[in-house]
């Protein structure tokens, strides 16, 4: 079985891409060195494919240092609010870490067109070559916090197309799927891995 070491400390974007990679023969774990996520550093720039692009070519470093092999996945979303001209976007961890879903929300009181995407970034480097997948989530901003499932910006964030109105922060895990970023840009990944295959 071919191993898919993830870099990432969040438990859940793991278990997404489980269910995406396992079915096609990967064991899919967390890429740790001497029980730690490597360090990688995140560049300064605008596009998430750029910064899924630096922290793969570093994770690629970590990996041959370490003496470990195996595939590897980085992956890089952010939240783009239409009237705040794509805020927090890039920046979406720091943001919330500095003014939290109450701090957005205040920035949006007057606010009234309250359409925002998700947009996730996945780069998969197989040992020879890099698939990247894209995925996009258009939603809208609730104007309060609902639920407290997920992480992030998942209670104040209300996917298009989900009929009563629920946040992220009110789904379980495989509802969420059904609309995320991420699971548009894994799905890409998988399409591509199995054309590769043929
Ligand atoms: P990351 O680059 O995928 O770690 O995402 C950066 C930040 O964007 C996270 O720390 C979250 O605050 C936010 N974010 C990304 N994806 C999601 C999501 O699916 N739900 C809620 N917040 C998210």
């Amino acid at each position: 079985m071919n191993r898919l070491l993830f870099l990432t400390g969040n438990a859940g974007k793991l278990a997404e891409a489980r269910h995406f990679f396992e079915p096609l023969g990967y064991r899919v774990e967390q890429f740790l060195i001497d029980g730690e996520v490597p360090i990688v550093i995140e560049p300064q720039s605008d596009s998430l494919k750029d910064v899924a692009t630096s922290k793969i070519e570093q994770a690629k470093v970590h990996l041959n240092q370490s003496g470990q092999n195996g595939s590897i996945l980085v992956e890089d979303a952010g939240l783009f609010i239409d009237e705040l001209n794509g805020f927090p976007g890039v920046n979406s961890a720091s943001v919330l870490k500095q003014i939290g879903l109450s701090g957005v929300l205040n920035l949006m009181s007057e606010i009234t067109h309250r359409g925002a995407e998700f947009r996730a970034c996945a780069v998969l480097f197989t040992g020879e070559e890099l698939v990247f997948g894209v995925g996009v989530c258009r939603g809208t901003i609730t104007s309060e916090t609902l639920g407290d499932s997920g992480f992030g910006y998942d209670p104040i964030f209300s996917p298009d197309g989900e009929a009563s109105g629920r946040t992220f922060g009110q789904m379980s895990r495989p509802e969420k799927e059904d609309f995320s970023h991420r699971a548009k840009a894994l799905q890409s990944i998988k399409k591509q891995l199995d054309l590769l295959r043929r």
